[in-house]
């Protein structure tokens, strides 16, 4: 199923950036769960490119529901959500069709698709089609939150700085000189009971990390202490537990609150790297796939001088898709309801 995900509560996603509309299917939804047009409204802005840190792109991302709400609440059937694209430049792509921009899916997509796919914008690898995600997250979320869980994503650094106005600075920076900037976001989840997760295939690190790796530009992922776990001695790194009342709970969470692959009831804890966007003005070396000869690319066109503050939303829609997905799976559908 290569543009689903889920098992259990399932999304399928379809759309290019310059096509009519993006959108996603949502099924397994129970019935009766209230949909919230402000929440997903309020999701969606903040994936929007809003200041001189993003793309000079205009959405105004007014979805429509077509299916499977009615009178404010889930039927119970798939919920179809679409999303209109405006704004698309799509001439500044032009030269894009034969010139594969570096570190973008240009030539892999060409590679996958014989050359049929819609290049314009990135088409179906653009990181418009994550509005989609964020709208079809923002239907499930609120029933999460009434079962007592959250998830969060922040921004832990941006080229290399932890402090908002810092980081900033060098989006600017970066955006003046033509360039680009990658940065870290953490994710945490809580209230997700112990013992959710299937090892030896699906746990709970498989499957995030599974749906992580579809958000566009997203190039690494560790849980809890992750790679630094390699510098740590075992009484550094064992999370040593207590009771607390009838609950048994860590002193530390650096395993970030997964244990062979099965969640222990700790916060559900892990870093995302977002690379630098692609597309950038700088003259880079590339092909031309129709001519197949080297040449150069200063790309034209409308792009994001840094995407880790926009993916952040992102990460936490599809981070509570999964979540959703596998209490879904062990508790069944209409647990969510309940
Ligand atoms: C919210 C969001 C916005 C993005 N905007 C751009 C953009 O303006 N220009 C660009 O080159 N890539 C952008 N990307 C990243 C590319 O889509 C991505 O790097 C590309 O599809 C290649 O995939 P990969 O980096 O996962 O290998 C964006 C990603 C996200 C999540």
């Amino acid at each position: 199923m290569k543009n689903t995900i889920g098992n259990s509560l399932t999304v399928t996603l379809f759309g290019e950036s310059h096509g009519k509309a993006i959108g996603a299917v949502i099924d397994g939804m129970p019935s009766g769960i209230a949909v919230d047009d402000e929440y997903i409204a309020s999701q969606l802005t903040r994936r929007r490119p809003q200041d001189a840190l993003s793309t000079p792109r205009q959405e105004k991302d007014e979805y429509t529901i077509l299916s499977g709400v009615f009178e404010g609440k889930t039927t119970g059937t798939p919920i179809c959500i679409t999303i209109p694209n405006a704004d698309t430049h799509s001439s500044d792509y032009g030269e894009m069709q034969y010139k594969m921009r570096p570190s973008h899916a240009d030539f892999t997509a060409n590679c996958r698709y014989n050359g049929f796919q819609d290049y314009r914008g990135g088409g179906h690898f653009s990181g418009r089609i994550t509005a989609a995600l964020v709208a079809a997250a923002a239907c499930v979320m609120p029933a999460l939150a009434k079962k007592g869980i959250c998830v969060n994503t922040n921004i832990l650094n941006i080229a290399g700085e932890t402090q908002e106005e810092k980081w900033k600075e060098k989006i600017l920076a970066a955006k003046a000189d033509g360039d680009s900037v990658g940065g870290t976001l953490q994710t945490v989840v809580i209230g997700v009971p112990a013992g959710v997760g299937e090892p030896w295939f699906d746990t709970v690190e498989g499957m995030l990390s599974h749906a992580i790796f579809s958000v566009p530009a997203v190039k690494g992922i560790e849980f809890g202490l992750g790679f630094d776990f390699a510098d740590k001695t075992g009484i550094e790194a064992n999370d040593q537990m207590y009771v607390d009342s009838d609950t048994v709970k860590c002193y530390t969470n650096n395993n970030g609150g997964v244990l062979g692959g099965i969640t222990n009831g700790m916060p559900i804890v892990f870093n995302a790297v977002i690379k630098p966007t692609p597309t950038i003005g700088k003259e880079q070396k590339t092909v031309d796939i129709n001519t197949m000869q080297n040449t150069t690319l200063a790309a034209r066109g409308r792009h994001d001088p840094c995407i880790v503050h926009r993916a952040a939303v992102v990460v936490e829609s599809v981070t509570a898709l999964v979540v959703a997905d596998m209490l879904t799976q062990k508790f069944g559908t209409d647990w969510l309801a309940k």
